[in-house]
């Protein structure tokens, strides 16, 4: 049996997903940490195996399964490990994981993190314990996470989402949406400006719409508040919704040099009438004026979306609309996905009248577009000079480092002596492909 205050008892998380998920496993780990747990980067060694799961896309979900299908052997390998079930699918699949996977020990929803370190004990007492329950409150607002970079930082501003897109899971999973208090945001800010952080991410699922509703705060006052307050700090953020992107928000980030030129602002269809089945809330004309305004104010500012290929209902003429306005924008990035039909969500009820061969050649010619117009962006950085914070070595090489523009676009550079994590380099742009530019310090 294990001792629940011997440091001895190790966990392992492994995340998958989107970024709030990576923060949520740094809340994980800090409500762990305080309970007497340690945390481990090897699965062989653990006692606990946590998997932070991601319920947006089928195939996210596929992919957890087969991760469970290879974790038996760490349990026949030693027979008082742990398996934990957490995230987007814990909340989604409840039961269901203790009815149809008898590896899985215990299963814990985003909203119900606390109560980890109960159910990892009553498991050793060999119940296998389930929380699941959504919160209208819940932000861990009083939580340090558990960082592991030095220089990076998530800061989850808010929670769940309201918005309701038809194709969409989250708001089912994650809850309705919370946003933590300015105060709280500000002394966080500050105390990772004292410990030296040099760059921010701000999170939320749907992040535009962060409203702290004791002091009136929106999201543009609590990017402006964070700016001043940490000038050296670096601060991006995600993800945004096209409705909640404001002409206030857009003028805070021109005027704040401190706030990345960078905005992911997903689309998701080019086509009007797909975009009212999506329940997005906006019409490609209302988002064209959104990037119009974000041109305007902020020359240079490098723009990402997502796609979603093969709604229900889409005809090549919506798919079209959809590769317009790829064009049209100019996006330097893009995620791009097939429709894939989610339980609970409006669609779900819709006909998945797309065949797969004809989603799969649709999105294939997105990506085809796309692969070209961010080859063409990234090609225009030639020659240019980027300061770059280091965040890495390389993945692909030991002798190189790697970091980020303002704007968002990764670069890898050789490395050198004295180079370190959080530094701000100069880098001039050399050569580029469609996902990364390569350059050297000058
Ligand atoms: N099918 C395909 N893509 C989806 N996304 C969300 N739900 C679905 C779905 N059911 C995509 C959207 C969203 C991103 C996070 O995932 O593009 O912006
Ligand atoms: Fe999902 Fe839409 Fe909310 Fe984004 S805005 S999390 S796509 S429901």
């Amino acid at each position: 049996m294990h001792d629940k205050y011997n440091p001895k008892n190790k966990v392992y998380i492994e995340t998958y997903g989107c970024q709030m998920n990576f923060s949520d496993t740094e809340i994980v780990s800090a409500i762990l940490s305080e309970s007497g747990y340690s945390i481990t980067d090897n699965p062989d060694t653990a006692d606990v195996i946590l998997l932070n799961t991601c319920s947006v896309r089928d195939n996210a979900e596929r992919k957890i399964h087969e991760r469970l299908i290879h974790l038996k052997r760490y349990k026949k390998k030693n027979k008082h490990l742990l398996l934990g079930i957490i995230g987007c699918m814990a909340e989604r699949l409840r039961t269901k994981f203790l009815d149809e996977k008898q590896i899985v020990d215990f299963v814990v929803g985003p909203d119900e993190y606390r109560k980890v370190p109960q159910l990892i004990e009553n498991a050793n007492e060999g119940e296998r314990g389930i929380a699941v329950k959504l919160s209208r409150v819940e932000t861990y607002d009083d939580i340090v996470p558990l960082r592991t970079s030095g220089s990076f930082a998530w800061l989850s501003i808010m929670r769940g989402c309201d918005k309701f897109c038809s194709f969409c899971v989250v708001p089912y999973t994650r809850g309705r949406e919370r946003s933590r208090s300015l105060e709280s945001l500000l002394k966080e800010i500050e105390r990772l400006r004292g410990d030296g952080f040099k760059e921010i991410m701000v999170l939320g699922q749907n992040v535009n719409s962060y409203k702290d509703l004791s002091s009136g705060t929106d999201f543009a006052d609590l990017l402006a508040a964070a700016a001043k307050t940490a000038p050296g700090i670096r601060f991006r953020y995600m993800t945004s919704h096209p409705v909640d992107m404001s002409d206030k928000l857009i003028e805070t980030m021109a005027e704040h040099d401190n706030v990345c030129k960078f905005i992911h602002l997903p689309v998701q269809s080019g086509s009007d009438r797909i975009l009212k089945l999506m329940n997005r809330g906006y019409t490609v004309e209302h988002y064209l004026d959104r990037i119009k305004k974000i041109k305007e104010l902020m020359p240079g500012c490098s723009i990402s979306t997502d796609i979603i290929a093969g709604y229900p209902t889409e005809t090549v003429e919506d798919h079209k609309a959809t590769l317009d306005i790829l064009s049209e924008v100019g996006y330097d990035g893009a995620f791009m996905f097939k429709y894939s039909p989610r339980e609970h969500t409006k669609a779900y009820n819709q006909n998945d009248d797309v065949p797969d061969e004809e989603k799969t050649r649709r999105l294939n010619e997105i990506i085809e577009l796309q692969h070209k117009i961010s080859g063409k962006l990234n090609k225009a950085e030639i020659g240019k000079i980027h300061p770059v914070i280091v965040e890495s070595m390389s993945k692909k090489s030991k002798l190189d480092w790697q970091g980020r523009t303002d704007t968002n676009k990764v670069v890898v550079f050789p490395a050198y002596h004295g180079i370190k994590e959080g530094d701000t380099v100069s880098v001039k742009i050399e050569r580029s492909t469609s996902a990364t530019l390569f350059g050297k310090v000058v």
